[in-house]
């Protein structure tokens, strides 16, 4: 037993390693290696654990059941990581959360019809009342992760005709006080399992609790969706070490926790990227159509100063430092190896060029991050926000590429507007300011950018791509 928890310890150790490593993309990849390790480790210390625990028959069909759920659930997720577009990444992961919470319910639902099965309830199936409580709290933040997960899935494919799973947030009256009640009601199953071992409270707690789910993300819109993901992969973690601690399992409960901060870690960053308050985020609204609207309704009256590639490459050669700010565009056009080719010309003829990434850029974290090192471009070219921001003033050229709300002045400049006070790149500060998008269309946050009609700006209409292999060939 010691060495298992020895092994168990060392997985642990693993995924430490592999978060630490996951923080800068220089070490990424040694991050996603220790990640697997880790988990190898842990799979096959719990193949070893399940051989040398049962009876001989019941060893071989453990292991058999535990490989089975390997190779399906390995195919499934190597399949399904192949096929996914980088922009499509945010909806994977709500997918999979829904997964591990799911996981936690049944388990949850496995320990409690059958105790013994797990070492516990040796007194005629009676759970000690401890291990009552982690299993009742576990199982509702996992029935809450899965049914949110499902909503939270459904709102970021847009591809589904049913109305809980559409962007715009479904909103009625009495919804905070339907909210609370199924929030009471779950609490009083909560204490009437751990209390009495009432297998009827159990039942209604996970019913309560997929509602609740439910009704809890559908208010909030399409536009925070990545907010929640995050979040939800926060209770997915907690949902997993409350089971941990059920089963006495170290690995589960580091590995849970581990899940469960880092998520809420996440979810703080991005809603002070954002400048949102957590709970702002929970009760939705934000990117909702009115704003959409009213920024649609400006865009069309005012006159914006248009060129071409050919332009743009001009500038940009005589340039001698061009700061490139990406946005989610780039990734809708998968332009980063073009803009790689054009990084390299512009570096052959002494052009000084620099990467700006906004910690919010593109559709989740880490987005542009990840775009930016499939292409190669050299990690130091790349400057986070807080790193580059006063450089702007001392650039000539600022070429945006496919970015909107995270280059709007308006955060700084006007405090009526819904983005006010969230933290930008100061493109704006620059000499000269190149815009590349397709249209006057609006961003994510469904608002007019200033950026756009400054007299130093010139816009460059087109796809993202062929707008760079225009400018590559006319460098
Ligand atoms: P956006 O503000 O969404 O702007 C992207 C721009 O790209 C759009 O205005 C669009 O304009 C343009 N575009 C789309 N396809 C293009 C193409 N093929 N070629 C060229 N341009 C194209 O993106 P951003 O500046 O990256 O800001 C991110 C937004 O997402 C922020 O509001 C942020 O709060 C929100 N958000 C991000 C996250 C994370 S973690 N990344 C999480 C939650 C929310 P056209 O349609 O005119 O082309």
């Amino acid at each position: 037993m010691n060495l298992v928890t020895l092994l168990y310890l060392l997985a642990s150790v693993c995924f430490i390693q592999a978060l630490k490593g996951l923080s800068h993309p220089a070490s990424s990849r040694q991050g996603n290696a220790f990640g697997m390790l880790g988990m190898a480790l842990a799979v096959g210390t719990t193949l070893a654990l399940i051989w040398s625990l049962a009876q001989a028959e019941q060893a071989a069909l453990g292991v058999t059941r535990v490989l089975a759920g390997l190779v399906l659930g390995g195919a499934l997720g190597t399949v399904m990581a192949k096929r996914v577009q980088m922009t499509k990444m945010p909806e994977l992961v709500a997918f999979m959360h829904s997964m591990v919470g799911l996981a936690a319910v049944a388990i949850a639902i496995a320990i409690v019809l059958e105790p013994q099965a797990f070492g516990l309830g040796a007194l005629a199936g009676l759970i000690p009342t401890g291990n009552r409580l982690e299993l009742a709290l576990g199982t509702l933040v996992g029935a809450v992760t899965f049914s949110g997960s499902v909503v939270a899935f459904g709102k970021l494919s847009g591809k589904y005709k049913f109305r809980l799973f559409q962007g715009a947030p479904v909103v009625f009256s009495g919804q905070h006080m339907l909210n609370l009640l199924l929030g009471i009601l779950a609490l009083i199953c909560v204490i009437a399992f751990t209390l009495n071992q009432h297998y009827w409270a159990f039942a209604i707690l996970i019913i309560l609790a997929f509602i609740l789910g439910v009704t809890l993300i559908i208010p909030i819109g399409g536009a925070d969706m990545p907010v929640v993901v995050s979040m939800l992969n926060s209770y997915s973690g907690w949902a997993a070490a409350g089971i941990g601690f059920s089963l006495n399992n170290a690995m589960l409960i580091i590995a849970g926790s581990l899940v469960g901060s880092s998520g809420a870690i996440l979810s703080y960053i991005m809603c002070k990227a954002m400048n949102r308050s957590f709970f702002n985020v929970l009760l939705g609204g934000f990117g909702a159509s009115a704003t959409q609207d009213a920024g649609a309704a400006q865009q069309e009256a005012r006159p914006v100063k248009a060129g071409s590639a050919e332009d743009a490459a001009f500038m940009m050669s005589n340039a001698e430092s061009v700061i490139i700010v990406p946005g989610y565009g780039l990734a809708v056009a998968r332009a980063q190896h073009a803009l790689k080719e054009l990084t390299d010309k512009l570096d052959a003829q002494g052009v000084q060029v620099r990467y700006a990434i906004h910690p919010v850029a593109g559709r989740m974290p880490g987005h542009m991050n990840v775009l930016l090192a499939e292409a190669e471009m050299p990690y130091e070219q790349v400057f986070e926000m807080d790193d580059i921001n006063s450089e702007f003033g001392q650039t000539d050229v600022v070429l945006v590429l496919g970015a909107n709300d995270v280059v709007n002045p308006a955060a700084k400049q006007d405090p009526a507007s819904p983005i006010a006070g969230m933290p930008i790149l100061e493109a704006y500060k620059a000499r000269t300011v190149i815009v590349n998008k397709r249209s006057m269309a609006a961003g994510y946050a469904g608002l007019d950018n200033e950026l756009f009609y400054m007299d130093k700006t010139m816009m460059v209409f087109g796809d993202a791509k062929k707008v760079i292999e225009d400018m590559l060939k006319a460098l």
